[in-house]
């Protein structure tokens, strides 16, 4: 058996489809955020990130998850401050692809990059408080649950508390250090 090749690769115009079918599965819907975006608003945030991170005036960033050729999810770091060393991550996996393991490698490669950044102290994320997979992705990461905003989001239909998860650098390389 081969191990499957999983990358991030740089998300490019031509995602743009693929990204918007994986924001309309029944699972991106019940778990995330999010708000209603034509292709041409899709487009417009692909077009303003770049994953190239030694550009030294970008703040937004995003790859998509390539298994074995396929596109299968896509990650973005979004709203670097490169004053305050913080930056918020997001991720998303075709429902296909869920409960494997490749969110949580697909993540680990994306910190492995973030943190590439000298001036990287922090890296933070948010979830719903029932999206368990995504906070098991979380805690398998080292990050730590720092608190909740009480009835925050708004999904489908029904109000959830928002929790946010922070990884500092230290806590990030001690992990690194274990494996
Ligand atoms: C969140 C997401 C990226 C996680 O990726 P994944 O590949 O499905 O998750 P993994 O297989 O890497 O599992 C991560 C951890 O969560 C656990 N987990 C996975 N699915 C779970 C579930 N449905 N319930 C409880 N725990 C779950 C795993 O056991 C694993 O923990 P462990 O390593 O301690 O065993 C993916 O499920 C997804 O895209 N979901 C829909 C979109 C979404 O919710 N995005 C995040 C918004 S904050």
């Amino acid at each position: 058996m081969t191990t499957p090749d999983l990358r991030l690769v740089p998300a490019l115009p031509e995602h743009v489809d693929i990204w918007m079918a994986m924001r309309e599965e029944p699972a991106s819907r019940r778990l995330m955020p999010l708000e209603p975006s034509t292709r041409e608003s899709l487009l417009k945030r692909i077009q303003e990130a770049t994953s190239d991170l030694s550009d030294p005036k970008a703040t937004s960033f995003r790859w998509m998850v390539e298994l074995d050729g396929h596109i299968i999810g896509t990650i973005a770091a979004r709203e670097l401050s490169r004053f305050q060393g913080r930056v918020e991550i997001g991720y998303m996996l075709s429902s296909a692809y869920h409960g494997r393991g490749f969110g949580t490698r697909a993540v680990a490669m994306a910190l492995e990059q973030l943190f590439q950044w000298p001036f990287l102290h922090r890296v933070w994320l948010t979830t719903a408080a029932d999206n368990l997979a995504s906070q098991g992705l979380a805690r398998r990461l080292g990050f730590t649950l720092e608190g909740a905003m009480r009835e925050h989001y708004f999904i489908d239909g029904q109000r959830k508390d928002q929790q946010v998860w922070g990884l500092l650098r230290s806590e990030w390389e001690a992990r690194g250090r274990e494996r």
